[in-house]
Formats: C-alpha cells, sequence, structure tokens
C-alpha cells in the first residue's frame, strides 16, 4: 500500500471493496470482477474507492475509474501500480472500437496498437 498525494492511496483490493467497485461502472449490471485471480488494485479518496484496475497474465481486463474523478490521473497510478508489483514487461490491453478515451489513455502512457481481437483492439506496452 502506498500513498500518492496526500488523500489518495493505492492498494491491493478485496473482497470487501466488491460492491464499492461495481458501483464505478455506468452500466445496469456490470460484470463482477473475479478477485481470486491475477492482481487487482483499488485508488481510494478520502477513504471512497475511486478507481478499480485488474490485470491476469499480462492482460488489463479491467480498467476503470469514477466518473467524477477522471482526467486526474488516477487510471495512469493504476497501470503503474500494476506494472510495478506485477513485474511483467510486456503488458496488454483490449479496447473496444468505440471506446476512443481509453485508446487515447492507453496511447498516452506508450501503449502501441497491435492488432485485434474480436471487436476490440488490441493495444501492447513492451518495457
Ligand atoms: C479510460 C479511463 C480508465 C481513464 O481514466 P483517467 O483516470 O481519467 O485517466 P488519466 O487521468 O490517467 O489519463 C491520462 C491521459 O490519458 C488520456 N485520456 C484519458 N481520458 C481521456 C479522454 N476521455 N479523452 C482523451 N484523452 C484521454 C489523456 O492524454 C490523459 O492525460 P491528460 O488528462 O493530461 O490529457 C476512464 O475514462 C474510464 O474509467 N472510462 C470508462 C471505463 C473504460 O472505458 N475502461 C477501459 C476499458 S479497456
Amino acid at each position: 500500500m502506498f500513498a500518492v498525494g496526500s488523500e489518495m492511496l493505492l492498494r491491493k483490493a478485496t473482497k470487501k471493496d466488491l460492491q464499492r467497485i461495481l458501483s464505478l461502472s455506468d452500466l445496469q449490471s456490470p460484470k463482477k470482477p473475479d478477485l481470486s485471480t491475477g492482481l487487482n488494485v483499488v485508488a481510494l479518496a478520502d477513504g471512497e474507492v475511486v478507481g478499480f484496475a485488474q490485470l491476469d497474465k499480462g492482460v488489463i481486463y479491467s480498467l476503470i475509474v469514477s466518473k467524477k474523478r477522471r482526467r486526474k490521473k488516477i487510471a495512469t497510478k493504476l497501470v503503474f501500480w500494476l506494472l510495478l508489483h506485477s513485474g511483467e514487461r510486456e503488458i496488454e490491453a483490449h479496447v473496444l472500437e468505440d471506446n476512443t478515451a481509453s485508446q487515447k489513455f492507453f496511447e498516452s502512457l506508450g501503449f502501441k496498437k497491435t492488432g485485434k481481437k474480436g471487436k476490440s483492439l488490441v493495444y501492447k506496452l513492451v518495457l
């Protein structure tokens, strides 16, 4: 667990965070993340869960930041945390073709588009 700024911290996600992770989504019935697999991280601000990310076998399966907290580098910190704690040298993300915000986000971190998988574009970062 480490602090970012004065009142934000990142730590491993636990089952107790599940409800708060689900409430980050705009979807009516968001898919429950399986916290028993991979590396799972939450960002907390003032004790509130404001972001979540999951990395499993080198692939980012989930990344979400509370709508009112976006563009404050929270997702950037979540991805850095995953890189640091996983020790992975290569990370992939699959982004839907119409999700331009997320594509811009991964590009901002230096991820490169390497191909397509179904309806998603594959982005890769090689360290
Ligand atoms: C994509 C998402 C996780 C980004 O989270 P965030 O905390 O706002 O991202 P950051 O603040 O770390 O963004 C870093 C950089 O990425 C780029 N970026 C992020 N969101 C962007 C947007 N909506 N439009 C354009 N560029 C964007 C910018 O370059 C930004 O830097 P800047 O704000 O200094 O210009 C967030 O928009 C989100 O939760 N979206 C809904 C869920 C989702 O689509 N997840 C990804 C599934 S693959």
